[in-house]
């Protein structure tokens, strides 16, 4: 296994395994097992990140990679020349795997069919279909609070419908037995498909929930007939001191980020004891310095 499209194609002892390795790396960090000495990874990222890009860049470099950044914009794509055609160029410069974000739904399958069989391959998010390595670390890190993930219970709030994190974050949740997942938002940032989902957060709502994991609203990936009005999202769901009051949450609060301060969360909000949003970038170096090590 060296091409990370989906949490779908994943088995749960490699999860296991990935977990077991990310506390080791944790717990030895700075000084881990330079797996990566004589080989090249390279970073391509058509999409902005600061939290992904980085924390591979950093863990890469730790690992003993040396490290590409591609970036789209300055490259001779701006010339015509095609994604296939990228890749095989880098391909030719040696590079030995390669970290890919990209806005096309699906497009991990069709650059995990064209890699050949001994490069590696991270899906670094791709459109609204997955982002792999952002539910290995918030999925590792609701482990570490909560030991067993079977009785978890998740809400996840807020743009469901054009979240990657959230399809991803299911199926594995899902694989350790986790299936009391809801969601709370506006109807129109939930679609049928996302069950059981609440439109309105009534007083005590979330008393017995483990987790509420906030998401943005994406604009970014709206299409046409996607609408939201911000004023009543943020009356209606914003998190801040007096939602968490009339909603009983005693849990912890999580966030992939990047966040929207005074949208969708609060400052205190985010920075209240309970947030885990900062644990959650940590152990995103961490992961993915485990999941570098498992599979280059
Ligand atoms: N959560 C996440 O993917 O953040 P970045 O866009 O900063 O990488």
């Amino acid at each position: 296994m060296n091409k990370i499209t989906s949490i779908s194609n994943l088995q749960k002892n490699f999860v296991e395994e990935l977990f077991l390795k990310t506390t080791e790396i944790k717990n030895n960090w700075p000084n881990i097992k330079k797996i990566g000495q004589g080989k090249t990874l390279c970073l391509l990222f058509w999409e902005p990140s600061t939290r992904t890009k980085l924390s591979f860049e950093h863990a890469g470099k730790m690992l003993g990679f040396n490290v590409l950044d591609f970036a789209p914009a300055n490259s001779s794509i701006k010339k015509g020349e095609s994604f296939e055609d990228t890749i095989k160029t880098l391909l030719a410069l040696k590079v030995d795997g390669f970290i890919i974000r990209h806005p096309e739904d699906k497009i991990s399958k069709k650059i995990a069919e064209i890699l050949p069989e001994e490069v590696f391959y991270i899906n670094a998010g791709d459109g609204n279909h997955a982002h792999p390595t952002q539910a290995m670390l918030d999925v590792f890190t609701m482990h570490e609070k909560y030991n067993d993930l079977q009785s978890l219970r998740v809400t996840i709030i807020g743009d469901v419908n054009h979240s990657r994190v959230v399809p991803s974050q299911i199926q594995l949740l899902n694989m350790f037995s986790c299936e009391d997942i809801n969601f709370l938002g506006p109807k129109s940032l939930i679609s049928d498909k996302f069950k059981p989902a609440f439109n309105s957060a009534s007083e005590s709502c979330l008393s017995e929930r483990d987790i509420l994991f906030i998401l943005r609203v994406q604009k970014e990936r709206f299409k046409n007939n996607d609408t939201i009005n911000e004023d009543k999202f943020i009356k209606d769901f914003q998190v801040n001191e007096n939602f968490i009051q009339r909603t009983g949450f005693k849990g912890y609060l999580m966030h992939p980020g990047p966040m929207n301060l005074g949208a969708e969360i609060t400052e205190s909000t985010a920075s209240a004891k309970n947030s885990l949003i900062l644990e959650q970038v940590e152990n995103g170096l961490y992961s993915r310095a485990a999941l570098l090590s498992l599979i280059a």
